[in-house]
């Protein structure tokens, strides 16, 4: 696997292989790398001549009071794992790639990045949008890969690729677990081994509402009685439990539509906000 992070050996690279007739699949993330981030890899590799992962740890996408500063960040791990799974190019931006200097130009999928985490976090998929806008200029992949733990995520890229007509194709992986069912994420480093055994009450408590609206109780009940139930197994705060539309991410009615939804939350279990989903 090859490491750069100026922009023109980027292109220089991803250029000849295009020359090549190669295909080229993209794994874009901030590193602290987990078998999640692996099996987009490793479905990137299987289904692409070539793959990059990129490593940025992006600013715009998290705010002042946020973990920027203490986010897990350990390359030499994480090049080790890509080595791994196969990987042919890891891109490692500078800043100054990313933000140049005077930069003003933002991407905003305004009202599908409101919703949910938008409400919680409303800067979020603006940084979001725009440092996958520059990553798909800079890579130029055919294929994108992103998890699907961050299901909205992968709703809005696919929206700002459709909107802006951008030339490649999203292709989402599906969540890695623990075997308790604690969805794989960096984040999981903050938590303390005691956080560590309440943490998969968030997953068990997703099945649990879903067996009960399946079972004909309204979303509204099932919901209620899964805040409290997390609440008192120590999550200090649930932000939302919502039963939604998997493509616009609205909430759906009393009854179980026949259309693909959503069950999806974000809690905190001390100072380590959990995200979590499942199909309904
Ligand atoms: O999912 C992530 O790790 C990030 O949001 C992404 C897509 C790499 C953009 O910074």
């Amino acid at each position: 696997m090859q490491t750069v992070s100026a922009l023109e050996d980027l292109r220089k690279i991803v250029r000849n292989w295009k020359l090549d007739g190669k295909s080229v699949g993209f794994v874009p993330t901030m590193g602290a790398l987990h078998q999640g981030h692996i099996s987009l890899v490793q479905l990137s590799v299987t289904e692409c001549d070539k793959t990059v992962c990129s490593i940025y740890v992006n600013p715009t996408q998290f705010a002042p009071h946020e973990d920027l500063d203490s986010y897990p960040r350990q390359i030499i791990e994480d090049q080790n794992l890509l080595e791994a799974a196969d990987c042919d190019l890891l891109f490692l931006p500078e800043p100054e790639t990313m933000y140049p200097p005077g930069e003003e130009t933002r991407v905003d999928v305004p009202e599908l990045g409101a919703k949910l985490e938008g409400q919680f976090r409303p800067h979020f998929f603006g940084g979001v949008a725009t440092v996958v806008t520059k990553l798909f200029n800079q890579v130029q992949p055919d294929k994108a890969f992103f998890g699907e733990k961050d299901f909205q995520q992968v709703q809005v890229i696919k929206r700002m690729v459709t909107d802006l007509s951008m030339p490649v194709e999203i292709v989402p992986g599906p969540t890695l677990r623990a075997d308790d069912g604690l969805a794989l994420s960096s984040r999981n480093a903050y938590l303390t081994p005691e956080q560590r055994q309440i943490a998969p009450a968030l997953n068990a408590t997703l099945h649990r509402v879903a067996i009960r609206m399946r079972n004909g109780t309204s979303p509204e009940q099932a919901i209620t009685a899964a805040i409290t139930s997390l609440e008192l197994s120590g999550f200090e705060k649930v932000e939302y439990i919502e039963a939604v539309d998997g493509q616009t991410l609205d909430p759906i009615g009393s009854d179980l539509p026949d259309y693909p939804c959503r069950l999806i939350t974000a809690a905190w279990l001390g100072k380590t906000r959990l995200i979590d989903n499942i199909a309904l």
